[in-house]
């Protein structure tokens, strides 16, 4: 169990953007590990691996009884690798986004609601899903950070920024 530390909005490796994954070898197996084991200490739904640091294209997610989002039906834990994301057409929808790299805060960010990804696991094997709601909303985030993007980019009006406690009952629950 390695739970690793999960760099801080303002880092720079947060901003870079992340490379292709080449190797499919035990190094890649014991970084999916540790992000699994991160993710899942901090009760993340998502964690990409420039979060701890490695600036390769994986990301990892997963929404199954999370105390952080009580209101969510479930997405299956999923690795994620060289993702290629394809919106399906053009309908966008508002929700309340947090991030394991900005903690306490929350912020009102639209996402596409219907979504192909494709890319492969940590074996290598290939993955092709259409997805929607917050399943959509979790890759979307996660890939913008293999991107060097966190979500407060993409927050359109920073009025609908704030820190979770203080935003409370404010926040309607995330679309599904
Ligand atoms: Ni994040």
């Amino acid at each position: 169990m390695a739970v690793r530390r999960v760099l801080k909005m303002g880092e720079p490796l947060l901003r870079q953007v992340a490379a292709p994954v080449e190797r499919f070898d035990v190094e890649l197996e014991a970084l999916v590990r540790d992000m699994n084991d991160t993710m899942r200490a901090l009760n993340g739904a998502g964690l990409a691996a420039p979060q701890i640091g490695v600036s390769l294209r994986v990301v990892i997610f997963e929404v199954a009884d999370n105390p952080r989002y009580p209101h969510l039906s479930p997405v299956p834990f999923t690795v994620l690798i060289n993702p290629e994301l394809t919106p399906l057409g053009t309908e966008q929808a508002e929700g309340w986004e947090g991030c394991l790299s900005v903690p306490g805060l929350r912020g009102l960010v639209s996402r596409y609601t219907h979504l192909r990804y494709r890319g492969v696991d940590a074996h290598a094997r290939p993955i092709d899903r259409t997805v929607r709601g917050f399943h959509a909303r979790v890759v979307q985030h996660e890939v913008d950070h293999l991107d060097g993007i966190l979500y407060p980019q993409r927050i359109a009006d920073l009025r609908d920024f704030g820190f979770e406690d203080v935003l409370g009952a404010q926040m309607s629950p995330m679309p599904d």
